[in-house]
Parts: C-alpha cells; sequence; structure tokens
C-alpha cells in the first residue's frame, strides 16, 4: 500500500518545549491511524501540522507524494475535526452540515444531496430540521462528523472525537466511527489519550511520549511486544518484577530463576524488569509445581473477572493478576488466602528500558 499521508523528520518548538521532536510516520490509504498518548505529548501540535495550522520548524509533510508543507490549510484536501466541536447554534443540523460546502459554492441538488448522504451516514437523517441545542452529546457528536465527511476530504484528522462523551456512548461511538471510516474509504488519524479506544478503532497506533514515537505498530504488536517499560504500561495494565539477566536465566530477588520469551535476545549483566499481565498470570489453591507462593493482599470484583492483589516474597509492590469469574477459586478466596500463581514464559517479557 502507498503511503497518503508522510509526515518526514517533523519538528516543532515552543519557547523551550520541543512539543514534535524529529517525527516521522506514514499512514495509507483506507486506513484508520490512531495516535495515542499522555497529555503534553505533542498530539493536537503534530495534528495542526498536518492541517496546516501550524508550520513546522523542521521537516516535510507529504500528500500522496505531493509536499504540501507550504500549503495553506484551505488548500489541503484535509479536514480537521477539533477536541471542541463547536457547532452554530442558531442553524439546524442540515444546516450545519450543508455550511461547509455553501462556502465552496456547492448549491442546490447537489448540495441536498450530499447533505443528505453525510447525515445518512451519521444515522442522523430524521434529526436533521433540529437545532443542536435539541440534541444529545452523542448526537452533535454526529453531525460534527457529518460536517467533516461531507467535504470528502482524503484525510480526516480527528482530535479527542469522543472526549466529550460518556463511557457507554462512547464505546457505541468507537464502533461507529470504525464503521463510517470502512464505509467512506476516507483514511482517518484520530487522536485519543484513550488505550483502549486506540485499540478497539485503530489498523496502527503510533505512542508518542514528549514528542517523539515510542513504539509504533498494529494493537496486538503494541500489546503483545512492548519495547519499552512506558509503552508496556501506558498499553494495558503490566506487572514489573526487578532483576537482573544472569547466564542461567533471568533472577528476580526472592523468586529465583524465570524465563521469558525474549530471553535470549538480553545480554547477561542486563539489568530490567520481567513483565507480565494480569490475565496472563495463572492463580491456583494448590502448588501446580514450579509456581510461586503469594498472600492475597486485596480483591476487587468486577463481574466477569476478579482482580487480586497476591504479596510475593521479597517484592515491595504486589503483582495483580486477573482471574476469570468462572474459575472455582473466585467463589471463595478471601484476603489472607495462600495461593500459587504462574505464568507461561511465552507471555512474559524482559524489558531494560
Ligand atoms: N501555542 C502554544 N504555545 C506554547 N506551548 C504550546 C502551544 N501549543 C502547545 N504547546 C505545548 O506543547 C506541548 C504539546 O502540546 P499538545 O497540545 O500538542 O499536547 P497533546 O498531546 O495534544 O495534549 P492533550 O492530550 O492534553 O490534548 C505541551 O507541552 C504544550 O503545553
Ligand atoms: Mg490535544
Amino acid at each position: 500500500m502507498s503511503a497518503l499521508l508522510e509526515v518526514a523528520g517533523v519538528s516543532k518548538a515552543f519557547g523551550p518545549i520541543k512539543a514534535v521532536d524529529n517525527l516521522s510516520l506514514a499512514v495509507a490509504q483506507n486506513e484508520f491511524f490512531a495516535l495515542l498518548g499522555p497529555s503534553g505529548c505533542g498530539k493536537t501540535t503534530l495534528l495542526r501540522m498536518i492541517a496546516g495550522f501550524e508550520r513546522p520548524d523542521q521537516g516535510r509533510i507529504l500528500l500522496d507524494g505531493v509536499d504540501i508543507t507550504d500549503v495553506k490549510a484551505n488548500r489541503r484536501p484535509i479536514n480537521l475535526m477539533f477536541q471542541s466541536y463547536a457547532l452554530f447554534p442558531h442553524m439546524t443540523v442540515a444546516g450545519n452540515v450543508a455550511y461547509g460546502l455553501e462556502m465552496e459554492g456547492v448549491r442546490g441538488a447537489d448540495l441536498k444531496r450530499r447533505v443528505d448522504e453525510a447525515l445518512a451516514l451519521v444515522q442522523l437523517s430524521p434529526l436533521a430540521q433540529r437545532k443542536p441545542a435539541q440534541l444529545s452529546g452523542g448526537q452533535k457528536q454526529r453531525v460534527a462528523l457529518a460536517r467533516a465527511l461531507v467535504k470528502r476530504p482524503k484525510l480526516l484528522l480527528l482530535d479527542e472525537p469522543l472526549g466529550a462523551l460518556d463511557k457507554k456512548l462512547r464505546e457505541q461511538m468507537q464502533i461507529e466511527l470504525k464503521r463510517l471510516q470502512q464505509e467512506t474509504g476516507i483514511a482517518f488519524l484520530v487522536v485519543t489519550h484513550d488505550q483502549e479506544e486506540a485499540l478497539t478503532m485503530a489498523d496502527r497506533i503510533a505512542l508518542l511520549r514528549q514528542g517523539h514515537i515510542a513504539q509504533l505498530g498494529e494493537p496486538r504488536t503494541l500489546y503483545e511486544r512492548p519495547r519499552s517499560r512506558f509503552v508496556a504500561d501506558f498499553i494495558g495494565q503490566m506487572n514489573f518484577l526487578e532483576g537482573r539477566r544472569i547466564a542461567e536465566g533471568f533472577e528476580v530477588p526472592g523468586i529465583g530463576l524465570l524465563d521469558a520469551a525474549n530471553i535470549a535476545d538480553v545480554p547477561a549483566g542486563t539489568d530490567g524488569a520481567l513483565a507480565v499481565r494480569p490475565e496472563r498470570i495463572v492463580v491456583s489453591e494448590s502448588d501446580p509445581g514450579q509456581a510461586i507462593a503469594a498472600e492475597v493482599e486485596g480483591l476487587a470484583y468486577l463481574g466477569q473477572d476478579l482482580i487480586l492483589h497476591l504479596a510475593l516474597a521479597g517484592q515491595a509492590k504486589p503483582l495483580v493478576a486477573r482471574v476469570p469469574a468462572a474459575n472455582p477459586l473466585t467463589t471463595h478466596v478471601a484476603r489472607g488466602s495462600r495461593v500459587w500463581c504462574s505464568w507461561s514464559a511465552a507471555h512474559s517479557l524482559i524489558l531494560s528500558e
């Protein structure tokens, strides 16, 4: 697949702050690409440069192979949906969606057809004559989306598009956004600081940290093969057991020698942490052999899962395990219970960064 958007070595500083620092990435045609990262890592700044509202200090931005770094925002076939989507309160839903096209000189039957199409796409046709004040948060969100889609950009940039919505609606809209992206074939570049949202929607994710890319890849790769503690910790939940790679394995004080999926790639003498996800930990009430003894220090019932905090010998922080409710031990395990935990070496990684 050829790249639709190419960001090549782009930097932007505000005084002493390097908001975006020599960053490169490419978004393919028809791709759903998520920019993920903590507050202040440069997500909005990068989007604003791609849209043309901010000029990079360095680097180039290409669309379909054409350098657009010096092209004005309104001449780029790119639309940006802002972090706060301001609708015109005095206009109807249809009026809000039509506005951008009218500015471009689209009139009459052509205008009506395109507005109708965009409203149908976001399932708002029955509400076309309402005013924004008569809509729910999710409906307003969809008006903003229709307004962005109606101009048929090649690339749609969305800055925290679901930020204003409650959890339930957010989850519905995540599926909806994905459907819209697939139906229209428009490439989406979506900013979020919610890792679950990125995992749900994106074909690929770039996780940003302090203006640069910590890791870029498919959701599964970021989750299963994080390159650093920062990535491992940001995407999902992760346990870290501090230790050192020695010739015989990975040595964790108080626990002993452990194996890991990437142990062959880690040279002896390396200090680091063994990382294992809570849902990968197998908890049992009798010693299955080769397991680590632990004491239940705390527990939280989540319906489908039980979260256990397990105190291990020599470890200051408890190990967090996520046990499916179907496991019989969840019905009677309590604070102070003695248990054993283990995991497959294939499900753990040594991270030295
Ligand atoms: N116009 C500006 N003037 C000065 N500093 C700015 C400006 N815009 C952004 N910054 C700074 O650049 C850094 C990156 O900001 P940016 O808005 O890109 O972050 P973000 O990743 O979008 O964060 P959030 O998730 O909070 O929206 C921050 O430290 C911010 O304070
Ligand atoms: Mg932002």
